[in-house]
C-alpha cells in the first residue's frame, strides 16, 4: 500500500504522525523558496510542504512538478500556522511537511483546467472527459449517484423486491421513440432493438410469478436530445402484482422520502399531492407543472365571447379558447419588453400575444377599444387583476397551443421575476391522464402512455375515446417529469379492444407483441408499475440545476456522439459485408439534405423562411438573389484535420483563416476538404453544403462574426434553395461552437 491516508482525511487529530499520501498535483505555489502543493484525490485536498531547511532533496524534485503529475509522498502532519488555516477545506487545519517523494507519473499539460470554477466548453469537456471527471464537482455528482443507487437497492430489498436483469438485445418496445438497432450476423437481415425500457419483460416477470420486480435499468432511445434527455439513460424500473395504483404510489413515495431524508436530511410530507391531468393543463398549461409558484392560467373564453375583438371571437366560434396569465406587478413592462415575448409564444405555435395593463379599475391596451366596460370588469374580477398588473392573453382554435404557449411563458416569467424558490422541492402526482390522443397527421388514436395501460372505465373507453381516462400516473418534481407508470391491462379481451381503438390489427399485434399476448393466456395477475428517471433524479438532487450529462460518467453530446471515443463511428467494409449491410448514405443525403435541415428546424419549432431562386454558385450571386447582405451568407466549409473532418462556417464576406482554426482548436493539421471529400461526406456539391454539419456527424465551428447578424441565409443542399433564419437559432440548433476563425 503506497498510502496510509487519502487526501480528504487528515485533521489536527493526526498532528505529529508520519503519513503517506498519493494523488495529483493540483496547484503549486512557491513562497520564498518553500513550495506548497495542493495534493488532490477524489476524497479531497491536502496541503503538502517542501521546505529546503527541512529537506533539500525533495524540494528539488518538487520544483519540477507540474499540474496533474501523479506523486506519492511521506511526511509529518503539522498544524498550519495561525491565520493560515482554511475553514472551507476538511483538511484545512493541517499540512504535511514532506520527507520523501516519488513521482509515479508525469503529466502533459492538460488541455482543460481541473477546476470547478473554470467552465470548459462542452466539446473540450466531453473530448477529454477523463480529465473533466477529475473535477471535484463531477466527482461529487457521481458519488451522489452511487449513494442514491445504494439507497434504492436497499429500500427495494427491504420491501421484498427482486432485482432481475432483462435483455439488452431484444425486440422493439413501444415507448414511442425510435429504436437503436443491432444487426445480427448469424441472422442476416435481422436486427435486435436496444430496449427503450424493460416494459414487456417486466410484465412477463409478473406473469412468471415474481410478484415484485425492480431493476436499475439502462434504456436507449433515439430521440432529439435536450438538457434532461440522453440517448442512453437509466431508469429505476418497478413492477408489482396484485396491486392498485395507490400501492405503487405509496411504494414510490416511501422511496423518495427515504432518499430525501438520507441525502438531504429533508423530511418530505407524504402522500404527495395528486393533481388531475385536466387541472394541471388548465392551471399550469403543462402536464409536469412546477408548482413552486402561482402565476396560474385563467380561462376567460366565456368573457371574451362578449368582446368585439375579432381574433378572440373568431377562435371561440370555431371551438377555440382564450386564456390569460396575470403577470403581477408587470405593468411597468415597456412595449419592447412585451414585443420580445411574442416570438417566444410563437415557438409554441401561438399566433400572437395580446396584453392589457391594469390601473386598478380598468384596462389599458391596444385591444381595449374592443372590450366593453362590462367585459373589462369581468376580466379584472376573474383574473384578480390589481393596480400595476399585466394581463397576457393567448387565444387559438387549438387549446393545446394555448396551454403550451402560456405554460412556457409562465415558466419564463417565473424564472425571470425570481418567483421560484429554488431551495424548495415540490413533488406531486399527475393522474387521470387521457387514455389516447388523436394524431391528426396519422388520422388515428395513439396511446398517451403505452398500449398496455389500463383504461379507467372498461365499459366506455372505446365508445367514447375522447373522454376515456387511463390508470396512468406521472411523478413530477419542480417541473420535471421524474417518472411515469400505469396499471396494465391483464385481460386479453380488453387488450384487443384497445388495440382495435389504436388501429393495431390482430396481425400487427401478433407480430409486435405476440409473445406478451400469448403469455397473458396462461394466467396473468393484475399488475402495474412505474419507472423513475435515475439521471434526472440525481441531477435534481445535486441542487445545481445541472444538465443530466453532469451526472453520467460518459454521456453523449446533443448529436448523440461520444466525443471522447468517437462513437458512433464508421465500420470497416469487411464488418459490413459480414452483416450483409450495404451503405446508401451518399445517395440518400444528396436527395434529402434539404428535407433533413427543414425537418430538424420544424422539430425544434424554429422559425425560418425558404427562398427558391435560380442556381447560385458564389456568395455574391447568392446574396443578390436572396436580397440579403453578403455578410449574412454562411460559407459552410468542410476541413480535414488530424482527427477527421470538421465544419467551419464563416460569413459570406470573409474567408476562413486556417491558421486561426488550428490555433483555436489546438490542431496539428488542417486543410480544406477536396470536392470529392465534400461529396462523400455531405452528398452535396461545394457551395451547396448547409451549415448543418451535425447532420453529417461533424462538429461545427461558427466564426464569431456570423452571430453578429440577426438573420443569416445559406444554401441547403441545393443550389436553387436557400434557408433564411436567425443566426442564434442556427448556432443553437446545430450545437455549433463560436470561435474566431475568419480573416
Ligand atoms: P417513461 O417513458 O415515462 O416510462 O420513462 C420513465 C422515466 O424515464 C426518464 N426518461 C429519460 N431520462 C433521460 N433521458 C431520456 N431520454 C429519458 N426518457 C425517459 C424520465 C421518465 O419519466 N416503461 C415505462 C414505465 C412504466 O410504465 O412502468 C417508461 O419507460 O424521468
Amino acid at each position: 500500500m503506497k498510502r496510509s491516508h487519502t487526501c480528504g482525511e487528515l485533521s489536527d487529530k493526526e498532528k505529529g504522525k508520519t503519513v503517506s499520501l498519493c494523488g495529483w498535483t493540483h496547484t503549486r505555489r512557491d513562497h520564498g523558496g518553500v513550495i506548497f502543493i495542493d495534493l488532490r484525490d477524489r476524497y479531497g485536498f491536502t496541503q503538502i510542504v517542501f521546505d529546503p531547511s527541512h529537506n533539500k532533496n525533495v524540494l528539488e524534485i518538487a520544483d519540477k512538478l507540474r499540474r496533474e503529475d501523479v506523486i506519492a509522498i511521506t511526511g509529518k502532519v503539522r498544524l498550519r500556522p495561525e491565520g493560515m488555516t482554511n475553514p472551507k477545506l476538511a483538511t484545512g487545519k493541517i499540512e504535511i511537511l514532506v520527507d520523501e517523494i516519488e513521482i509515479l507519473n508525469k503529466a502533459d499539460t492538460p488541455p482543460i483546467e481541473i477546476d470547478d470554477r473554470v467552465d470548459v466548453s462542452e466539446e473540450m469537456g466531453l473530448t477529454y472527459r477523463y480529465l473533466e471527471l477529475r473535477k471535484p464537482k463531477l466527482q461529487k455528482n457521481l458519488m451522489l449517484r452511487h449513494k442514491v443507487t445504494k439507497i434504492v437497492r436497499d429500500y427495494f430489498d427491504d420491501h421484498h423486491f427482486l432485482e432481475i436483469e432483462t435483455p439488452i438485445m431484444a425486440k422493439s418496445t413501444p415507448e414511442g421513440a425510435r429504436d437503436y438497432l443491432v444487426p445480427s450476423r448469424v441472422n442476416p437481415g435481422k436486427f435486435y432493438a436496444l430496449p427503450q425500457s424493460p416494459q414487456l419483460f417486466k410484465q412477463l416477470l409478473m406473469v412468471a410469478g415474481y410478484d415484485r420486480y425492480v431493476q436499475i435499468a439502462k434504456c436507449f432511445r433515439d430521440e432529439d436530445l435536450r438538457a434532461d434527455r440522453q440517448p442512453e439513460f437509466t431508469q429505476i424500473d418497478v413492477e408489482m402484482s396484485f396491486i392498485e395504483q395507490e400501492d405503487i404510489q405509496e411504494i414510490v413515495e416511501g422511496l423518495i422520502k427515504t432518499i430525501w431524508k438520507k441525502i438531504k436530511d429533508v423530511e418530505l410530507k407524504t402522500p404527495f399531492p395528486r393533481l388531475s391531468y385536466h387541472d394541471a393543463m388548465e392551471k399550469y398549461g403543462s402536464d409536469k407543472p412546477d408548482v413552486r409558484f402561482d402565476l396560474e392560467l385563467v380561462d376567460v373564453t366565456e368573457i371574451c365571447k362578449k368582446s368585439d375583438f375579432k381574433v378572440f371571437t373568431d377562435n371561440i366560434s370555431k371551438g377555440g379558447v382564450v386564456k390569460v396569465i396575470n403577470a403581477k406587478g408587470c405593468a411597468a413592462f415597456s412595449r419592447k419588453d412585451i414585443d420580445e415575448l411574442i416570438p417566444f409564444v410563437q415557438i409554441y405555435g401561438a399566433k400572437g400575444l395580446a396584453w392589457a395593463k391594469c390601473d386598478g379599475h380598468k384596462l389599458d391596451s391596444s385591444i381595449v377599444k374592443y372590450l366593453s366596460d362590462d367585459v373589462q370588469k369581468e376580466l379584472l374580477k376573474k383574473t384578480h387583476a390589481k393596480k400595476d398588473d399585466l394581463l397576457l392573453f393567448v387565444s387559438d382554435v387549438n387549446p393545446k397551443i394555448v396551454y403550451d404557449a402560456l405554460g412556457n411563458l409562465r415558466m419564463k416569467l417565473g424564472k425571470q421575476r425570481g418567483l421560484i424558490d429554488e431551495k424548495k422541492d415540490e413533488l406531486l402526482w399527475v393522474v387521470d391522464f387521457p387514455l389516447v390522443d388523436y394524431d391528426e397527421d396519422a388520422g388515428r388514436y395513439v396511446a398517451m402512455h403505452h398500449p398496455f395501460t389500463s383504461p379507467k372505465n372498461m365499459e366506455t373507453f372505446d365508445k367514447d375515446p375522447k373522454h376515456a381516462q387511463a390508470k396512468a400516473y406521472d411523478l413530477v418534481l419542480n417541473g420535471t417529469e421524474l417518472g411515469g407508470g400505469s396499471i396494465r391491462i391483464h385481460n386479453p379481451e380488453v387488450q384487443s379492444r384497445l388495440f382495435r381503438l389504436l388501429g393495431i390489427g390482430p396481425e400487427e399485434a401478433k407480430e409486435k407483441f405476440g409473445f406478451l399476448l400469448d403469455a397473458f393466456r396462461y394466467g396473468a395477475p393484475p399488475h402495474g408499475g412505474i419507472a423513475l428517471g435515475l439521471d434526472r433524479m440525481i441531477a435534481l438532487l445535486s441542487g445545481d440545476n445541472v444538465p443530466i450529462r453532469d451526472v453520467i460518467a460518459f454521456p453523449k453530446n446533443k448529436q448523440a456522439q461520444s466525443l471522447m471515443d468517437g462513437a458512433p463511428s464508421e465500420v470497416g467494409a469487411e464488418q459490413l459485408r459480414e452483416l450483409h449491410i450495404k451503405m446508401d448514405i451518399v445517395k440518400q443525403q444528396k436527395e434529402f439534405v434539404f428535407d433533413k435541415v427543414r425537418e430538424s428546424l420544424d422539430h425544434e419549432k424554429i422559425p425560418y423562411e425558404v427562398l427558391e431562386h435560380k442556381a447560385v454558385f458564389t456568395s455574391e450571386e447568392a446574396a443578390k438573389v436572396r436580397g440579403t447582405q453578403l455578410k449574412q451568407g454562411c460559407k459552410a466549409l468542410l476541413c480535414k484535420t488530424e482527427h477527421g473532418f470538421i465544419q467551419v462556417v464563416v460569413p459570406g464576406d470573409r474567408e476562413i483563416d486556417l491558421e486561426k482554426v488550428k490555433k483555436e482548436l489546438n490542431l496539428k493539421e488542417i486543410r480544406l476538404a477536396t470536392a470529392d471529400d465534400v461529396k462523400k461526406i455531405s452528398g452535396c456539391s461545394i457551395g451547396a453544403v448547409p451549415p448543418f454539419g451535425n447532420l453529417f456527424g461533424l462538429k461545427i465551428y461558427f466564426d464569431k462574426k456570423v452571430q453578429e447578424n440577426d438573420d443569416v441565409a445559406f444554401n441547403a443542399g441545393l443550389h436553387t434553395k436557400s434557408i433564411k433564419m436567425k443566426a442564434k437559432d442556427l448556432i443553437q440548433v446545430t450545437g455549433g461552437v463560436v470561435k474566431d476563425v475568419a480573416k
